[in-house]
């Protein structure tokens, strides 16, 4: 099963049929680029409990619109500041600021309109709700996002990093597993393995983030580089320079897979994508 090729499909079907200007700037950012990791989890993780993996299609698209209002507002000039998103300009330079944070607002709703639509029973709808709002809440991205911007210009230790890093990226992408296993009907000891996994690639996929700040290219990213120096961020490779910053994926990586052997099913998929992140280059 082609997973990227059904979120993309399903992803459509969900976007707003209208063409007023924030639905444009909605369907603009969410189309093309992304390459849709939080999505590919939640189907992989259902099917890793033994479901049907297209049961996960609407909490998994939910899990990709918030990702993608998290991007829509961290590139405002209040924010990031960044003009290149996703190989394109960014939604406030395509569609001005105000329709920005308006498709972002849009997109946060329709989420959790979108989670309502699995075809699931109504506890599992209920669970996935209160899992998703807390991730993307005060307590989750958006509190990671608060601390990224207080810490601006402001020397961290690692531990604060991590705990940022954990929060502006890991929740969601701890959320995308927990809401994969939840669409499954999963106990509560696969939720916990999932987790365990989440935490790992979590925390690797941002360190990797930091690094290609540094050492990739704009085309290759289809995000500007250079962006975090810019702004005076402290990263893993600001703290410990690009080599430990590897060792430390690394590690976390092999943790990551390891907390797969609580799954019946074949998880070959979820340990080669959790090396694929680690080493990837976009
Ligand atoms: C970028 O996320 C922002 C971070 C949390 C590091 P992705 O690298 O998943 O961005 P897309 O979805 O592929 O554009
Ligand atoms: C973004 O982190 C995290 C969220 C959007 C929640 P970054 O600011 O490092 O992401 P990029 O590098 O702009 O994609
Ligand atoms: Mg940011
Ligand atoms: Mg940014
Ligand atoms: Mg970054």
């Amino acid at each position: 099963m082609d997973f990227l090729k059904l979120v993309n499909e399903a992803l459509e079907e969900f976007l707003p049929k209208s063409e007023d200007v924030v639905s444009q700037a909605m369907k603009y950012s969410v189309r093309n680029g992304g390459k849709r990791i939080r999505p590919i989890l939640a189907l992989e993780f259902c099917k890793a409990c033994g479901h049907n993996p297209e049961k996960a299609l609407p909490f998994a698209c939910a899990v990709e619109m918030i990702h993608t209002y998290s991007l829509i507002h961290d590139d405002l000039p209040c924010m990031d500041d960044d003009d290149y998103r996703r190989g394109k300009p960014s939604c406030h330079i395509a569609f001005g600021e105000a329709n920005a944070l308006l498709a972002g607002d849009a997109l946060l709703t329709l989420a959790f309109e979108t989670v309502t639509k699995a075809d699931l029973p109504a506890e599992s709808v209920v669970k996935a709700v209160k899992e998703l709002s807390f991730s993307a809440g005060i307590l989750g991205m958006v509190g990671g996002q608060v601390l990224d911007l207080q810490n601006e210009n402001k020397a961290l230790t690692l531990q604060q990093l991590e705990g940022i890093h954990n929060l502006k990226t890991g929740e969601l992408i701890r959320v995308a597993c927990v809401l994969g296993c939840i669409a499954a009907g999963a106990d509560d000891e696969k939720i916990k393995a999932a987790e365990e996994y989440a935490k790992g690639i979590g925390l690797t996929f941002q360190i990797v983030d930091d690094i290609l700040d540094v050492t990739s290219d704009a085309e290759t990213l289809g995000k500007p580089i250079g962006s975090d120096a810019e702004n005076q961020k402290t990263t893993y490779v600001s703290l410990l320079g690009i080599e430990k910053s590897k060792e430390i994926a690394a590690e976390l990586t092999k943790k990551a897979i390891t907390a797969l052997a609580a799954f019946n099913e074949s998880t070959e998929s979820l340990a080669q994508l959790a090396e694929k992140l680690q080493n990837r280059k976009k």
